[in-house]
């Protein structure tokens, strides 16, 4: 098998893996950590903030992993001739989803300075940012679905 067919399987493994963890986490964390914070006294929250912090590192890899994956696999798909009108601009509001929910959801991550006016923001934002991250996910299956790509073309 060429170089080029396992990069590309190797790429959409990971795009669809990291896709899972991240969309996964920001669930978990909407339905059973977030609600932890409000009015359940200070251990809650002590509790909520410890998960947060444990799953930091996976979120910025997943992070990491699908804007490196999604960029590649963008040029390939664009570079081989075969995009559509169509599939261009399916794919153009789901790249458009998708940095943003991970741009959004960087943005609000906890820091030091400025706290309190940061998690304000997060607690308004945290639907939007899963929300905009489910459409590129579906937008993202869809895509595959309705325009498969020919992961060997050029090497038969
Ligand atoms: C929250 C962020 C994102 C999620 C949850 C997500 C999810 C997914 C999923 C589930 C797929 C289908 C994988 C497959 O069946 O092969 C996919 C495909 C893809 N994603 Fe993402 N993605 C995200 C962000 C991005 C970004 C930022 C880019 C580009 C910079 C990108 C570019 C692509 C491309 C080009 C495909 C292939 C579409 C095709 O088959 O033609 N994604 N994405």
């Amino acid at each position: 098998m060429e170089v080029a067919v396992i990069a590309r399987i190797v790429l959409r493994v990971v795009h669809a893996v990291a896709a899972v963890i991240w969309l996964g986490g920001g669930l978990y964390y909407m339905l059973a950590v977030r609600p932890l914070r409000r009015g359940s006294g200070p251990q809650a929250l002590e509790v909520a903030q410890r998960a947060q912090e444990g799953f930091r590192r996976w979120s910025m890899a997943a992070t990491a992993l699908l804007v490196g994956s999604g960029v590649a696999l963008m040029f390939d798909r664009l570079s081989d001739g075969r995009g559509t009108g169509g599939y261009v601009a399916l794919l153009a509001v789901k790249v458009v989803a998708g940095g943003l929910a991970l741009w959004l959801a960087w943005s609000v991550r906890p820091r030091r300075a400025g706290r309190a006016r940061r998690a304000r923001w997060a607690f308004g934002s945290g639907w939007v940012i899963l929300v905009l991250g489910t459409v590129a996910y579906v937008l993202g299956v869809l895509l595959s679905v309705l325009y498969p790509p020919d992961s060997g073309a050029g090497f038969r």
